[in-house]
């Protein structure tokens, strides 16, 4: 099962995905991150910069890989998840930005970008911590329902719901690609470490099912409970419907100290 921790709020949430990352670049300077875009993982960046800013924490040698990317937008679009990492992630992390990729949404090469992308995540020898959001059809990555618990990164057609919860990013829905490229379900499920999180009342369904339902591509969040190492941190709201709420809190007060997340 999921470790599920409650926090506060993102900021709380922020600082203690930061402390798991700065402990593991401490120990694997050219650790392997997953990075997810949206607006989740926002706060959790932040908190990451600030503290390899106060500690002077080396991170040119820490390598990343997105989760998905959008198909079709054009080069330097700034809603690309290339433009948002880099504006996100790269800049104010001090990342070396030849180390951190996307995948590649060029319809001129789409046929074998998937097989391109999980070729370089072997090669790096794979991702040692995963943020993952969660969206309110369950999709982790771009992985819509339905999509195989085995799938690795390919093309995948967005959900109505999703385009019009990322219409917010564009000037009307219309202009949210129909196609994304996606690490699939398999690709995730292999790092080492998933921390998935999730804010508000919006997401408190899908982290129920994700956490608590039955396994089933039908709630791609589900996959996580087949990975030995998966940790849920989410806020009050989103924590809200889970069944099992007062066990999860009686455990993280009871964790030992040295284990971290
Ligand atoms: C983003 C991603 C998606 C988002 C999800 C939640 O790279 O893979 O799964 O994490 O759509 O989006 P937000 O955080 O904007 O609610």
């Amino acid at each position: 099962m999921a470790e599920v921790v409650v926090v506060e709020d993102e900021r709380a949430a922020g600082e203690l995905v930061a402390g798991s990352i700065v402990s593991l670049i401490r120990q694997k300077p050219d650790a392997v991150l997953g990075l997810a875009t949206g607006s989740t993982p926002l706060a959790s960046y932040r908190a990451l910069a600030a503290r390899i800013g106060a500690e002077s924490i080396d991170v040119r040698g820490v390598r990343g890989f997105a989760l998905d990317e959008y198909v079709g937008l054009p080069d330097g679009h700034p809603e690309s998840y290339r433009a948002v990492i880099t504006r996100e992630v790269v800049e104010p992390l001090g990342l070396t930005p030849e180390l951190v990729r996307v995948p590649n949404g060029d319809p001129a090469t789409i046929e074998h970008a998937g097989a391109d992308y999980e070729a370089a995540i072997t090669a790096a020898g794979g991702v040692d911590l995963q943020i993952l959001g969660i969206g309110r059809t369950g999709h982790i990555g771009f992985n819509e329902p339905g999509s195989s618990l085995a799938s690795l990164t390919r093309v995948k057609t967005l959900t109505e719901p999703t385009r019009v919860d990322n219409a917010r990013f564009f000037d009307s829905p219309e202009d949210v690609p129909m196609h994304c490229i996606t690490q699939g379900i398999g690709t995730i499920l292999r790092a080492r470490h998933l921390v998935l999180l999730a804010f508000g009342d919006a997401k408190a369904e899908a982290v129920a099912a994700a956490v608590e339902g039955g396994v089933s591509a039908s709630q791609p969040g589900s996959a996580i409970q087949l990975h030995p190492h998966a940790t849920v941190i989410v806020d009050e709201a989103a924590a809200s419907r889970l069944a099992n709420l007062e066990y999860y809190r009686h455990a993280w007060a009871n964790k030992p100290a040295w284990q971290g997340i």
